[in-house]
């Protein structure tokens, strides 16, 4: 089998691990939710370059639910692989997790999907390799990335459709059982 112009998952698999450090939380003495998207797009660019070759940008993060809060001190870890390419876009799969040093517990924060897109360098959008899936794994990933390709598509036009025109009377009987109030002259 002809591999030139492809590459493996494992090629850029990263993982970066990072401690918690005090400037690192909030009010609550949590660590921001601000500080581990800024981890997630530091290793979903590692990893998306490895793959590319080339620089890439953040094009769209799906959405990102986290799990458990992560405290000062722990160490957020987080593995980063290629889940999917197209031509220039390529979807890195993140799964964060954070463990406590004394005790051993790891805990599961969030996993995430964002999509990076290589740039030439004209700053145009340039092809990425293709990948080589060489575990039942990586074929399930790419194959439910697919998925969740079309499904957001879907979401997409879903959500288009749903914009309303401004016309405030419209709008009372939806809002009867909300808890706002209108106070519009
Ligand atoms: C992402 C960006 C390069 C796409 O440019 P574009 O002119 O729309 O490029 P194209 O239409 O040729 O699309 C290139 C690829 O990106 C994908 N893409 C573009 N916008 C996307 C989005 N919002 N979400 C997911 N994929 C996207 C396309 O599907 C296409 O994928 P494919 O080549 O695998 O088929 C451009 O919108 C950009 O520079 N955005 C700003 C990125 C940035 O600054 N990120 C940091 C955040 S502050």
């Amino acid at each position: 089998m002809d591999t030139t112009g492809f590459k493996t998952v494992r090629y850029s698999k990263t993982t970066i691990t990072e401690l918690m450090i005090p400037s690192y939380a909030n009010f609550g003495g949590k660590i921001h939710g601000g500080i581990l998207l800024s981890l997630m797009d530091k290793v979903a660019y590692v990893c998306a370059a490895k793959h590319a070759g080339t620089y890439c940008v953040t094009a769209s993060i799906d959405s990102v639910d986290f799990l458990a809060p992560v405290e000062v001190g722990e160490l957020v870890s987080l593995n980063a692989s290629v889940n999917y390419v197209g031509s220039a876009s390529l979807i890195v799969g993140i799964r964060v997790s954070s463990e406590n040093v004394k005790t051993q517990v790891i805990k599961h924060t969030n996993t995430s999907y964002f999509t990076m897109v290589a740039m030439g360098d004209d700053h145009k959008p340039v092809q990425v390799p293709g990948l080589i899936l060489e575990t039942k794994d990586e074929v399930r990933r790419f194959v439910e990335t697919m998925k969740r390709k079309e499904l957001s598509k879907q979401n997409r036009n879903t959500l288009n459709s749903i914009k309303m025109p401004m016309k405030l009377e419209s709008y009372n009987e939806l809002l009867t059982h909300e808890r706002c109030l209108v106070k519009t002259d």
